[in-house]
């Protein structure tokens, strides 16, 4: 099979990333970069310099390409994706798929129509510490999931358009869509705009989904420590995922309680704690990002739905929009439509 023809749009902070990959990976050609800013594009041709640059991305249509990698700010997704969809392209764009779920919808229907993969960069769906971690789920080793709490706090990156919620949030409502493989029934979300009027940089953000299992998101672009951190917690073990550690990315407690039957008599109602040891798992670690790119090519080979498909940009997208009713209404618990 010949090189798949990749067209590249958007070379800000994020896009070199992926430049980078679909340059080193053995099945994709990068043939073009298109940013609107001269600089970002002198950029790319000095590490390059094979690869076309444009600060017009439309000019992408007339290289024979098959696919177009969208890393643009979130606003101007649904324009491009659709523009690129609409000329026969695959399509990888970046978290979240739209800012809203009607264009994201008007998305995924444009690619099934024209037979094409639409792929949204959850790049956490392609992490070994969160795939470990669902592993540990689905093996009942965890045993009944009570609750999750996930945690990304950093001093930055600050953005002026879009709160830290449709920013930081889809990392984390992508992880534990995929460690329940559950929707959740309703949300809410809490928040303060600190360092500029009007724009939230730091929100609390409630789900609740079928089986009574609750989860919490924390995110923050205003806070002293970096953390990037998953907790589960069941009834036989807890499990911390700490993307931040290189090596020791999950640490598997052997903790938990055990209560009594009820009983009247105090001497008798003592709860059991457990201490056990904690385990760490040797987890073989690749570039999350790296394994991404590959899967988007291999999805375009086999004709196979991505596991980051358009539907699970759009799941996504529909609680943000909920969590954002929420935010704007005193956190009110929003029920989600499904
Ligand atoms: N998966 C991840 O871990 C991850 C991490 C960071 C950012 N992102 C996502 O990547 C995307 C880009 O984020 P960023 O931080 O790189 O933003 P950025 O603002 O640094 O870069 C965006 C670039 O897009 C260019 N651009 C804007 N409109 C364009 C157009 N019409 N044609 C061509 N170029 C255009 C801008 O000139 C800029 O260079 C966002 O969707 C963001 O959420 C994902």
């Amino acid at each position: 099979m010949d090189k798949i023809r990749v067209g590249m749009i958007g070379s800000g902070y994020w896009g070199p990333n992926l430049i980078r990959n679909f340059m080193d990976i053995p099945g994709s050609e990068l043939v073009m970069v298109a940013d609107l800013k001269q600089d970002r594009l002198d950029k790319i041709r000095r590490s390059y310099p094979t690869v076309l640059t444009t600060q017009d991305y439309t000019e992408l249509f007339n290289q024979k390409l098959d696919a177009a990698v969208i890393a643009t700010p979130p606003s101007t997704h649904h324009p491009i994706a659709k523009a690129c969809l609409e000329h026969g392209l695959h399509v990888l764009v970046e978290k979240p798929l739209t800012l809203s779920s009607v264009h994201a919808e008007e998305l995924i229907e444009l690619a099934e129509k024209k037979g094409l993969v639409l792929m949204v960069g959850h790049t956490f769906l392609y992490n070994a510490a969160v795939l470990a971690m669902k592993d540990l789920i689905d093996r009942g080793d965890l045993g009944q999931v009570y609750y999750l709490d996930a945690a990304r706090l950093n001093l930055g990156l600050f953005s002026r358009d879009l709160n830290v919620m449709w920013d930081l949030a889809p990392h984390d409502i992508s992880i534990l869509l995929f460690l329940l493989n559950k929707l959740p029934l309703a949300v809410s979300a809490h928040g303060l705009s600190c360092a500029f009027n009007g724009i939230h940089d730091v929100a609390y953000v409630n789900m609740v989904f079928p089986d009574n299992i609750m989860a919490h998101i924390h995110i923050s672009w205003l806070d002293p420590c970096k953390v990037r951190r998953v907790t589960v917690v069941g009834s036989k073990k807890m499990a911390v995922l700490n993307d931040i550690e290189a090596l020791e990315k999950i640490k598997i407690y052997d903790k938990g309680v055990e209560a009594p039957e009820y009983s009247n008599n105090f001497g008798e109602f003592q709860f059991s704690y457990r201490y056990g040891d904690i385990l760490i798992p040797n987890i073989r670690l690749g570039e999350p990002l790296k394994v991404e790119c590959q899967h988007f090519l291999d999805c375009i080979i086999k004709h196979e739905q991505p596991c980051s498909s358009g539907k699970v940009g759009l799941n996504v997208v529909k609680i943000l929009e909920s969590a954002q009713k929420s935010l704007s209404n005193s956190g009110h618990m929003e029920a989600i439509q499904w």
